[in-house]
């Protein structure tokens, strides 16, 4: 039997209250794989990311970690699952507590005993292009592509296989864009970390992704290799996705000026 994939939603079905937003919903992230989440505003992708990071329970299907469903995980299971699958938010004011310093925010997630905390989190900051000396700092003593490059320490602090990124890019400018799309590349490469990723850039799905699901209203519309998806969209909802984006309007996608920067 193949390896179970580390996370998988099954006909899942999402909702808040009693207002179903996402309807049977399958979405697999395998060991090592890269799996963007494209959708118009307002189409359950983040609704799918809650689900996928045990925030938010189906009201039908199943969500799965590595073959067992999140509920049933027993204690050590749960533990293992917390670890392996961590979220990467939009630079926010919701992401870092604005009163905690960056070391402890990055050593939250830290397994390491108390007294190698310095020393792993100027690790895990150096990992992430950031001056461990930026450990004292707030948040708000930060530019906003530092702050996200926090977010992915402490993310990278618990030895997570899978990342949840929900539009991890789209509160910074260009050309911070590209260099925290370059660390997220780097990480894949030399981690073989898993994504999951949320956003609104095809240009960024066909820089890091291998597959593309598309939500439309809570449905998938299209799935397939980024490639693919991206080049000759099936779907004519796609097709408006592509042609809203201005960075690929016609151009081959790749060579978007943003993305060389
Ligand atoms: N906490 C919530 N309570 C109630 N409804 C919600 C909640 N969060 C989202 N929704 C609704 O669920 C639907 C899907 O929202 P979701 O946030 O998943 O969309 P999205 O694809 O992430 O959109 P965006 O691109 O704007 O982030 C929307 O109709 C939204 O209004
Ligand atoms: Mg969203």
């Amino acid at each position: 039997m193949p390896e179970a994939p580390i996370i998988e939603l099954s006909g899942a079905d999402l909702a808040y209250g009693r207002r179903t937003v996402v309807h049977g919903l399958d979405l697999a992230v395998a060991e090592g794989a890269s799996v963007a989440l494209i959708g118009e505003s307002g189409s359950g992708k983040s609704t799918a990311a809650r689900a996928a990071l045990g925030l938010l329970r189906p009201v039908g299907g199943e969500v799965r970690y590595r073959g067992t469903a999140l509920d049933r995980l027993d204690a050590a299971g749960r533990r293992a699952y917390r670890a392996a699958v961590q979220p990467v938010f939009q630079d926010g004011p919701e992401t870092l507590d604005p009163r905690q310093r960056v070391g402890s925010a990055v050593a939250e997630g830290l397994g390491v005993p108390r007294a190698q905390r310095a020393r792993a989190v100027a690790g895990l900051l150096a990992d992430v292009g950031l001056d461990p000396a930026l450990a004292d700092r707030r948040p708000h003593e930060l530019s906003g592509g530092q702050r996200q490059r926090v977010g992915i320490a402490r993310a990278l602090a618990a030895e997570p296989r899978l990342l949840v990124l929900d539009e991890p890019t789209s509160a910074l400018d260009v050309t911070v864009q590209a260099r925290i799309l370059d660390l997220l590349e780097r990480l894949r490469a030399e981690r073989g970390l898993a994504m999951l990723l949320i956003t609104h850039n095809l240009a960024v799905v066909d820089r890091l992704c291998d597959d593309a699901v598309v939500l439309e209203a809570g449905r998938v519309v299209e799935r397939g290799p980024a490639r693919r998806v991206l080049d000759a969209p099936a779907h004519p909802y796609t097709a408006r996705l592509r042609a809203a984006v201005p960075e690929l309007g016609g151009a081959l996608p790749g060579t978007a000026p943003a993305l060389g920067a």
